[in-house]
């Protein structure tokens, strides 16, 4: 098959903001406690900190990560994870059925983002809490001092304050499976309270408010606009979510990027439609902050009901999902001036792009490499591109058979392409460009296999990305080979 891909460098789509490519740790399964944190750990630091998932998480330049939760944060009390931690009582987390022991809370994330070069993203509760706790966690961590809780958190050994900028107003607070889950109504004043509490206590901060859950939602988009409706000033992000399974039919997944372009689509639709009905001047950017692939995955196991971090959600990713990640990574790209923050979910051991076993090892999944890639390469501006390529029949329409989106870096002059192909043949791609002069191929990154192929404990390296033939230049045309079911990010100096 040939495709075209047209770019022209005065078609820019808007600057793309680095906390598109966020992470999400929750207190779920073994994400912190043997996943981040394991004091036992023949690599961990004084802090109980593991120093080889840190290395891992490292290399992708993470800028933002989400935590505690999730679902989790929904029944969270944040002051039991603060103090001495033989003072820190061990609780239910109905959420995930599991016994949270509390000796790893917001003083130790944020020394843990510190190590790990990246910062917080910070959920509170509005499920069991209120917006005054809220306030109170903003003020422990941000104000500077001479407050009880910002004289609490120097008490606790942190004198300069976290300083988070982006906060949640809950999660996911649609859904029945909520601890205290809200109506759009209920939701919306409560919310609209929080962010005005806590942005009086620092009105530094971005704040975020929970759309719907997903586009299954009864409620969906009515719930969106609600929310907005009842919040619009206060608030600065709507947060959208959104998870692939694979059900058989490769087409149908690969094509997931198209879904995710409708899914964000209809969430800037609603949230303009309140801009409208307001006459407001400002406009609600999107935090897509849970977004991947998720199935073949299991609760809690009977037998290990509130147990300590048992396993659950521990998805073994194979290059089917690399390919779809990397498609979805493309759309939220070609959504670069909405979208403003992304978080893939998650970071470790649950429906994770890196893997740990206590006492053992870590490794990357397949997941992790177009993550790394768009994480990387993917900074600057996003520009806006038409491709011209065969089309697939899928669930979601006639698709085209490839994926792509196109970043330009303008400080180190570099021009990068993405492109993911779900075609089951080779396909003869040329990049086409105007207004660039000439291009100099500089690097061709691949990611490809066995659709089923996956990296593990045992084979942590089966999957790797590895360089491809550089595409021959013509002037501002380039022409490569993208192999069938393919991931690929093209370079060239401009
Ligand atoms: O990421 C796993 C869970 O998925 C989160 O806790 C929740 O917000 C979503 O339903």
């Amino acid at each position: 098959m040939k495709a075209t891909l047209t770019v022209d460098k005065a078609y820019r789509l808007g600057s793309i903001d680095e906390r598109i490519y966020g992470s999400f740790i929750e207190h779920l399964g073994r994400a912190v406690y043997t996943g981040i944190f394991e004091p036992e750990h023949d690599t961990a630091d004084e802090q109980g900190f593991r120093k080889d998932i840190m290395a891992l998480i490292r290399r992708l330049n993470i800028p933002l990560i989400r935590y505690p939760g999730g679902n989790f944060v929904s029944g969270y009390r944040w002051t039991d994870g603060i103090g001495p931690k033989e003072n820190r009582p061990v609780r239910l987390d109905y959420a995930w059925k599991c016994t949270e022991p509390n000796q790893f809370g917001i003083d130790e994330f944020a020394d843990w983002c510190k190590k790990a070069g990246t910062d917080g993203m910070i959920a509170v509760n509005l499920g069991t809490g209120t917006p005054q706790g809220a306030a109170d966690l903003v003020e422990y961590c941000n104000h500077p001092s001479g407050t009880y809780w910002s004289d609490l958190r120097i008490a606790n050994g942190h004198r300069e304050p976290h300083n988070f900028k982006t906060w949640c107003l809950g999660n996911e607070m649609d859904g029945p499976w909520q601890t205290c889950a809200k109506t759009a109504e209920e939701y919306g004043r409560i919310a609209n309270e929080a962010a005005k509490m806590m942005k009086w206590v620092d009105p530094s901060i971005e704040v975020v408010a929970c759309g719907s859950s997903s586009m299954e939602m009864p409620t969906f988009p009515e719930w969106d606009r609600k929310v907005l409706e009842l919040s619009y000033d206060n608030v600065d992000f709507l947060s959208m979510h959104r998870y692939y399974g694979f059900r058989g039919n490769v087409n149908d997944f690969l094509a997931s990027y198209v879904d995710l372009d409708r899914f964000l689509q209809a969430g800037i639709a609603a949230a303009d439609y309140v801009k409208a009905y307001k006459r407001s001047n400002k406009t609600i950017k999107i935090s897509l902050d849970e977004w991947n692939t998720w199935y073949n995955t299991y609760d809690v196991n009977p037998q290990q009901i509130w147990t300590v971090a048992p396993p659950i959600h521990e998805q073994i990713y194979n290059v089917m999902d690399a390919l779809t990640v990397g498609g979805l990574l493309c759309t939220i790209l070609n959504h670069a001036d909405r979208v403003k923050m992304g978080c893939i979910a998650q970071l470790v051991n649950c429906l994770a792009i890196c893997m740990t076993e206590p006492n053992k090892g870590a490794f990357a999944q397949t997941t992790y490499y177009p993550f790394m890639h768009a994480s990387l390469y993917g900074r600057g501006e996003a520009l806006r591109s038409v491709m011209d390529a065969p089309k697939i029949a899928t669930k979601h329409g006639d698709v085209d058979a490839i994926a792509s989106a196109v970043t330009l870096d303008e400080e180190n002059g570099i021009l990068t392409v993405f492109a993911m192909n779900m075609g089951d043949t080779d396909a003869e791609f040329t990049v086409n460009t105007h207004d660039f002069g000439k291009l100099v191929a500089k690097e061709h990154i691949v990611l490809d296999g066995e659709l089923t192929a996956c990296n593990t404990f045992e084979q942590p390296e089966n999957v790797l990305p590895h360089e491809g033939k550089l595409p021959i230049v013509e002037g501002e045309k380039a022409t490569v080979i993208l192999g069938k079911y393919s991931w690929n990010v093209l370079r060239f100096a401009v």
